[in-house]
């Protein structure tokens, strides 16, 4: 008898061998949390990238019946499931990109910090499995809280010996698309055409939107301002209230996560001026980690680009997103030290 899995099997080793004979190889990316909210999108959306050539996509849950559902799109991509942490180094090995979507999301009266517990031991143990098996990829990381996760990440990473600050990118992405999406709303424009830095870190405060760098230029009341920098901060809290109970945002992460993965992607390949905001080792501030933009190359974040100038309303503001990543980023870092 012919399963499905035969025919899966049949049609991976057809094409790697097509695939063997010649052109564009393709990137390796894998998304650990595959089979969540965040990470069926996810799945979807990478299996469309033209420039993925190998989708791997682990859970400790479902992998298999997201892949075989995905592994039935007609795009590019092979696609293998894997299921459970005996699996996880089969998952990573060979990864160019590896795309962290797994945890547990926020329900009403949450903050993403509430999530520490059990998130930071989920992000460790796949960090140590990143470290082992594919040491030299990008990581992406979506899991909340992102202001420690990070920390936690590289802290697992440099334990390791494997810690390339240039490789480790916490996502904001999904506070941009917000930004560029009520900006627009008040500026009465396609949010294709407007451009957001947001800065800082992903929570609360910590998101600081400059909206005196908006593109284009354009300026705002003060009550426009208090607006949008209150509704860009509690964007995802705005998601988690309509959905009431449910989750938090999916379908506009997942979009976020591609369109960033997607960027990081084109800067593997070596294409010019890819820039994203990301939430990196940085120097810009006297904090460890902090979210600018920064420029995606063959090896990562290869410039992480300064605040540019400030008002005074942004100052203060930076004051406060500064204090409380203080502490969220000690919180990653502890973790693991101690
Ligand atoms: P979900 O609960 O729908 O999916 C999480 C998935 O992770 C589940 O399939 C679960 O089985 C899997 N998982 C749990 N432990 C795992 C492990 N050890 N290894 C592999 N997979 C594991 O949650 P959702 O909505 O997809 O959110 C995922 C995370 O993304 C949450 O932490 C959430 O807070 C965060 N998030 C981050 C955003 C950002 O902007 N960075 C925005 C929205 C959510």
């Amino acid at each position: 008898s012919f399963t499905p899995q035969m025919e899966a099997k049949n049609s991976v080793m057809g094409r790697e061998n097509c695939r063997a004979k010649g052109g564009n190889p393709g990137f390796k990316v894998a998304i650990l949390g595959a089979a969540g909210g965040i990470g069926q999108s996810l799945s979807l959306l990478m299996k469309m990238n033209p420039l993925v050539s190998l989708l791997h996509l682990y859970d400790v849950v479902n992998a298999p019946g997201v892949t075989a559902d995905v592994s039935h799109m007609d795009t590019g991509a092979v696609v293998r499931g894997f299921l459970g942490a005996k699996q996880l180094e089969d998952a990573l090995t060979g990864m160019d990109l590896v795309i962290i979507p797994a945890g547990v999301p926020r329900k009403p009266g949450m903050t993403r910090d509430d999530l520490f517990k059990i998130n930071a031991g989920i992000v460790k143990t796949l960090c140590e499995g990143v470290a082992k098996c594919c040491p030299n990829a990008i990581v992406n990381l979506i899991s909340n809280p992102v202001n420690s996760t990070v920390a936690i990440a590289a802290e697992v990473f440099k334990k390791a010996g494997t810690y390339d600050p240039k490789k480790l990118l916490g996502v904001t992405t999904l506070d941009v698309a917000r930004a560029n999406t009520f900006v627009a709303e008040v500026l009465g424009l396609d949010p294709r055409e407007v451009d957001v830095p947001v800065v800082g870190g992903h929570a609360g405060v910590t998101i600081l939107p400059l909206l005196s760098q908006v593109k284009p230029p354009s300026s705002f009341t003060p009550s426009e301002i208090e607006y949008l920098t209150n509704r860009i901060q509690n964007g995802g809290t705005e998601v988690v209230e309509a959905k009431a109970g449910a989750g938090s945002a999916t379908l506009s992460m997942a979009y976020a996560a591609a369109k960033f993965a997607d960027a990081c992607l084109r800067g593997l390949r070596g294409d010019a001026n890819v820039i994203e905001c990301s939430f990196v080792a940085s120097q810009v501030t006297e904090l460890p980690f902090f979210a600018t933009k920064v420029r995606l190359g063959r090896t990562g974040a290869e410039e992480v680009y300064q605040l540019g100038p400030l008002n005074e309303y942004e100052r203060v503001g930076l004051e406060k997103a500064k204090e409380e990543l203080a502490g969220s980023i000690q919180k990653g870092v502890d973790f693991i030290r101690k």
